[in-house]
């Protein structure tokens, strides 16, 4: 059927343009952590911690671990098609067009929502940094409607301003160098180890029990909750790892160095959650974080009277967010440009400005969608919504190694993933689980969303796609 036509590895590699290798292992883990730290452990934290109480660092153990076996789907795939589209076009070679068409369509949802769902977690810190310096912002243009219980909120301005600043930065090709990237990482790191260093000797165990108030899933107040639930929660401070795959033609010797990359990324963030979250739950009891659901770390800083910590951490959060909405915003304009390229997008999306030899329209256009979405959708609606397509890529992704293995095996790969078939059917697992933890609200939006992508498919993609002429 002509929906499943599928693109050859060895045509893709003849379309890349050769770039310069210059990427190591460690450009890669900078590049992998400026992709992941973010709105995740600086805000999600605080709804994850009311979700599962003190066992939040054993949700946080379950999405690495989703994570840490996708991910090395995705190195594979990387190391067989070290082409730039990521899982896009990793299905194009596995399963074919519609399938294809389909992960683009969730990588909308990674890539711009996800941009969206950070931008209103660095709108919360941006706000309460302000009001530190007494500067008020006025209530109702902070978040949006129905955010806060009893608070009238209409809009979230900050949100909304910072996304069109970044869509501006890439419109213009101003994007994310190495040395930007690498110094946001830099201050984000500190800002962390700073935060774990200040706060650790006001722990007080008592707080960690009872550890599991929910247990793995259970109803609590008509909403799921326990470890599972709060895991496809906090599944979104993992996502951007797969940008590292995105980078495959410009890193030296990428069999080795993208897996590395990928998953030494993937430790690391790991690691710091682990120690974040036990430290949050141990110095005050999780109940508190009620009260801090935009910026859950402050309730920290505050509850030990470092005030002064405060502001540096919130400046730190700042500018780390700041980088992952770029990563994101500049991953969609590429994938629709893509897309475009192969003909299932109009040609409007991968039209290259002269001036700035960007995909200029296309980068506005997902850049004001995202800036919308931030100004008036709440976070948790967003960051579900951002965790469902996400996961959805993840289990094509990892079926598409399996199918590759089968299909073609003597194709070239750089990279193996260890333990087939055994690897890529855990990471499927564990995606099926998160998506079950996620509300069923989610998942009904999720499947409007995906219709509409199918009526999208078949009343235009089908037609104009390059492979039917
Ligand atoms: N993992 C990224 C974050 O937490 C998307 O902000």
């Amino acid at each position: 059927m002509d929906v499943f036509r599928r693109k050859q590895v060895a045509d893709l590699l003849k379309e890349t343009s050769p770039l310069k290798r210059t990427l190591r292992t460690w450009d890669l883990i900078f590049l992998g952590i400026g992709a992941i730290i973010g709105t995740g452990i600086f805000v999600l934290t605080g709804k994850g911690a009311l979700t599962a109480g003190p066992a939040l660092s054993i949700s946080f153990l379950i999405a690495a671990i989703c994570c840490g076996f996708a991910g090395l789907c995705y190195a594979e795939f990387a190391s067989l098609a070290p082409v730039s589209g990521s899982a896009y076009t990793y299905s194009y070679i596995a399963f074919g067009e519609i399938i294809a068409f389909i992960i683009g369509w969730d990588l909308i949802l990674e890539y711009a929502l996800g941009a969206a769902t950070v931008s209103v977690g660095w709108s919360g810190y941006l706000v309460s940094l302000l009001a530190d310096f007494g500067i008020h912002i006025p209530t109702v243009l902070t978040a949006a409607a129905g955010t806060t219980p009893g608070v009238s909120t209409y809009f979230n301005l900050p949100a909304f301003l910072i996304v069109l600043a970044i869509t501006w930065l890439i419109s213009v090709g101003i994007n994310q160098t190495k040395r930007v990237n690498d110094t946001m990482v830099i201050i984000k790191l500190i800002v962390i180890v700073l935060f774990i260093i200040c706060t650790i000797w006001f722990i007080k165990p008592s707080n960690w029990h009872p550890f599991s108030p929910y247990g793995s899933y259970s109803f609590h107040n008509g909403t799921a909750a326990g470890v599972i639930p709060a895991a496809s929660v906090v599944f979104f401070s993992f996502i951007g790892f797969d940008s590292v795959s995105s980078s495959a033609e410009e890193t030296i010797n990428p069999s080795k160095t993208l897996p590395r990359g990928i998953l030494l990324s993937l430790l690391i963030s790991t690691l710091l959650y682990i120690i974040m979250t036990l430290i949050m739950t141990g110095v005050v009891k999780y109940t508190v974080f009620t009260k801090y659901l935009n910026a859950p770390i402050l309730a920290v800083l505050h509850e030990t009277g470092q005030t002064w910590l405060s502001i540096i951490v919130s400046v730190g959060a700042i500018l780390g967010m700041t980088t992952v909405i770029l990563v994101q915003l500049y991953g969609q304009s590429r994938i629709s440009y893509s897309m475009a390229r192969d003909g299932l997008f109009p040609e409007f999306f991968g039209h290259i400005n002269k001036k700035y030899q960007t995909p200029f329209k296309g980068t506005w256009f997902f850049g004001t969608l995202a800036a919308l979405a931030g100004g008036f959708i709440n976070l948790n609606i967003l960051s579900e919504l951002v965790n469902v397509g996400t996961l959805t890529a993840f289990i094509l992704v990892s079926a598409g190694v399996l199918v590759m293995r089968y299909r073609q095996p003597d194709l070239h790969r750089g990279f193996k993933a260890p333990g087939l078939p055994v690897t890529p059917i855990i990471a499927i697992l564990f995606c099926i689980m998160l998506i079950l933890g996620l509300n069923w609200e989610t998942w009904v939006r999720f499947i409007i969303w995906f219709t509409f992508g199918l009526l999208i498919y078949f009343g235009y993609s089908k037609r104009h796609s390059k492979l039917n002429q």
